[in-house]
């Protein structure tokens, strides 16, 4: 499609398809001061405990959901470290197989790999974009399991019924990867909760992560781990350095302040998007759940099979148009030899790529059918209906025209 004489130019800020909102630094003045007043950087200095103590506050209160447990909290220095400390802590001795979405970031399987165990990719379930209790219960038929690692996929929660009453059924642990679901993911009666503070994920300070747990000794060992495994300065377990400094928990603080707004903005931006693709009800729709969401990242789901069309033309008109967690990770070279588990628990161990998608029907769908979009909070009324209109008629052409489909975006 050549772009007309009468296109609008995009704005700057729709190029980039994601834009951190992030405190400004007369918010992080008061806080910074207290470190330059206390002078204490790190090792659980003052900052990181009243973060902590706020986070727990937080998530333990009524409309979260877990008020008759508490929530306990540490927090680590990535999402990343908090997902493998994860694992360590809580996987089964007796086995080592992990269960991974196929779609997801690749710190999943690398942080299974990392704590001594083997990550096994399972499908993704199509009308939720993720692995479900189901999926897995059919996997445990045939394989054992150390753990399993679901992911609340682009900030929609996780049911937290669900795996709650798959972990009491088989007894094996859950690892929640709920990296973009601050707050909207519940923590989990039994079992861990990973949130990334990544820079992009709706609650960011830079680099860090909350691990969220019931269980208040689970939480004090992932703590003691990310100092060396010292108590005092005593080795007293497995250990290594992945404490957040003070540094990182005063932008956390001050983003407590800020969240009510953030999540604000971020529910007007997804309300603006709502509206506008209203019209376009047949062609596009979003994620199952959506409004539990603090969307951090916005993914549409075409009716027809042409995402790679429509990512390749978007690019080529400069919008921010991507495919975040695409493609499957048994498609990248680093994982391609992971074993692949489809929907009813079949294990599979090799093949081509060709084999792969065959049995990974799930994960192939949405890899044709999703497209992301720009989204961030500054993002104004008339950016919203510049992309969408653009999205409308990219979707549209690519199907008129008969764009090859099917064919991947990225390069593998
Ligand atoms: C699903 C998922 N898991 C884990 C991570 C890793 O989080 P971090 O970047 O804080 O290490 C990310 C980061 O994007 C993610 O999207």
């Amino acid at each position: 499609m050549e772009r007309r004489s009468t296109d609008l130019c995009l704005p700057p800020a729709l190029i980039r398809h994601v834009i951190p909102d992030l405190p400004s630094a007369a918010e992080l003045q008061p806080y910074l001061q207290r470190i330059d007043e206390a002078r204490w950087y790190s090792n659980f200095g003052p900052l990181v405990c009243e973060l902590e103590e706020k986070i727990s506050a937080l998530l333990a209160s009524p409309s979260a959901g877990r008020s008759e447990y508490g929530v306990h909290v540490t927090t680590l220095a990535s999402g990343y470290h908090a997902l493998e400390i994860a694992l360590r802590l809580s996987a089964r001795r007796h086995a080592r197989r992990v269960l991974v979405p196929a779609v997801t970031f690749c710190a999943c399987p690398l942080a299974v790999q990392h704590a001594g165990l083997e990550p096994v990719l399972a499908d993704v379930d199509p009308t939720t974009w993720m692995l479900t209790p189901e999926i897995a219960r059919a996997a445990l038929q045939r394989m054992e399991l150390a753990a399993v690692m679901p992911v609340a996929t682009y900030g929609v929660p996780q049911s937290c019924a669900g795996w709650d009453e798959f972990s009491k059924d088989t007894g094996v642990p859950v690892v929640l990867d709920a990296a973009a679901a601050f707050e909207s993911q519940r923590v989990l009666r039994k079992g861990l909760v990973a949130c990334s503070l990544h820079a992009t994920k709706p609650f960011g300070v830079g680099e860090g992560a909350v691990l969220l747990g019931t269980d208040s000794d689970q939480i004090a060992q992932a703590r003691r781990f990310s100092n060396f495994g010292m108590i005092g300065r005593v080795g007293h377990a497995d250990g290594a350095n992945t404490k957040m400094s003070e540094y990182h928990a005063a932008v956390g603080l001050a983003q407590l302040e800020r969240w009510t707004a953030v999540k604000a903005r971020r529910r007007a931006v997804l309300e603006l998007y709502r509206r506008r693709l209203g019209p376009l009800a047949g062609l596009v729709s979003m994620q199952p759940s959506i409004d539990h969401a603090v969307v951090s990242i916005l993914m549409l789901r075409l009716s027809e099979p042409i995402a790679a069309a429509v990512i390749d033309e978007g690019r080529r008109l400069g919008i921010g148009l991507h495919q975040t967690y695409f493609p499957p990770l048994y498609r990248h070279p680093n994982f391609a030899r992971i074993p692949l588990v489809d929907i009813e628990g079949k294990v599979h161990m090799d093949g081509d790529i060709g084999d792969k998608a065959a049995h990974m029907p799930g994960s192939e769908e949405l890899l044709k059918h999703l497209v992301g979009v720009p989204f961030h909070a500054f993002m104004r009324e008339e950016d919203v209906e510049f992309v969408v209109q653009h999205f409308a008629e990219l979707a549209e052409n690519s199907h008129r025209v008969g764009f090859p489909v099917g064919g991947i975006a990225h390069a593998v």
